[in-house]
């Protein structure tokens, strides 16, 4: 019987490599840089499944170059806004992601973030590395407290509620907003209170970003609604960056009306050396690493890998995105 072919557009951990290699003629992309789109259709013309990466583009014309056998497409991260989902879907295709693995790690980060852009660490660590610690310093690198502060999560679901885990421990008011209000148990159980946005930027010391990149949260916090946030605040981005219009982000950061910011991701991704907020003591940018813990990324690769076995197999992938197609 002749083997599935599976193609894995970058290398994961071996967990998730070893049960795909174990059952098909499976084609890693070897290099440290995405496959250029040409190489990417190329790689896929032929393949039953793809493992992709959210920085491989996955529409019409990634379907039609993979082929009519193509059974599943398996995305190496929980978000998925790099794959025309509904196209997939119209193809009867099942996409499949990693929830739940990466919640807690993903939270440790922008809970990291709030710290670092608060306290002024990387600041604090230039500053020693420079030769410029001379003494103790009353005034020096003063900034706000985490603890007792109000944190506003905007984005109230898995990731959101972990931070708010986090945040009970650090004394902080919890508010939130969510397209959905959370059901009454949720709020009780962190002492959240639901506010709509403008009321919750308005109140927040820190404000935390959990949504999906949608429509409606592209450029969601843009240079108004950063006017509505306090100049002591602090806003955090572990989420998708063109939910923050960087261009006023920037300006905010440079004139007041913010006091710092923390972002894991950016627009565009890799920001440019150049861009204005790379060179912004109180911007903390550092390279989409939320999920990066070794354990974190090698469950991520066996339910990446999960999901293209079920796919090859036909049956329902454990973590689907469009269940629809199971006809469920
Ligand atoms: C995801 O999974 O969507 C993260 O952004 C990367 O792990």
């Amino acid at each position: 019987m002749t083997r599935p072919r599976v193609f894995i557009t970058r290398r994961i951990p071996d967990e998730g490599i070893a049960p795909i290699e174990a059952i098909a003629d499976t084609t890693v992309w070897p290099d440290e840089l995405p496959p250029p789109r040409a190489a990417l259709l190329e790689a896929v013309a032929g393949c039953d499944a793809v493992l992709t990466l959210l920085t491989d583009r996955v529409d019409d014309e990634f379907l039609d170059a993979a082929g009519p056998q193509l059974k599943v497409v398996s995305n190496y991260a929980v978000g998925f806004d790099n794959v025309d989902v509904p196209a997939c879907t119209r193809r009867g295709i099942p996409v499949g992601n990693t929830p739940g693995v990466l919640t807690d790690t993903t939270a440790d980060l922008a809970f990291a973030l709030i710290l670092a852009a608060a306290r002024r660490l990387p600041e604090g660590d230039r500053y020693v590395r420079d030769g410029r610690w001379k003494t103790w310093g009353p005034l020096l690198l003063l900034g706000p407290d985490v603890n007792g502060a109000t944190i506003g999560i905007v984005g109230f679901g898995r990731i959101g509620q972990a931070v708010a885990r986090r945040a009970l421990g650090f004394g902080m008011t919890i508010v939130y907003h969510d397209v959905q209000r959370a059901a009454a148990a949720v709020e009780t159980a962190y002492g959240a209170e639901f506010l709509p946005l403008e009321e919750l930027l308005a109140r927040s010391d820190f404000v935390s970003l959990h949504v999906n990149l949608t429509d409606q949260t592209r450029g969601m916090i843009d240079a108004e609604k950063l006017g509505w946030m306090k100049p002591s605040a602090v806003l955090v981005n572990t989420s998708r960056g063109p939910v923050v219009d960087h261009h006023a982000l920037a300006d905010a950061l440079r004139a007041g009306p913010i006091f710092g910011a923390g972002l894991d991701v950016t627009d565009p991704e890799p920001i440019p050396a150049d861009h204005p907020l790379v060179g912004l003591d109180n911007c903390i940018v550092v390279p989409h690493i939320a999920s990066a813990s070794l354990a974190t990324r090698a469950k991520m690769a066996e339910m990446a890998a999960a999901n293209v076995l079920a796919g090859l197999r036909g049956e329902r992938l454990p973590t689907p995105v469009n269940p629809e197609v199971h006809g469920t």
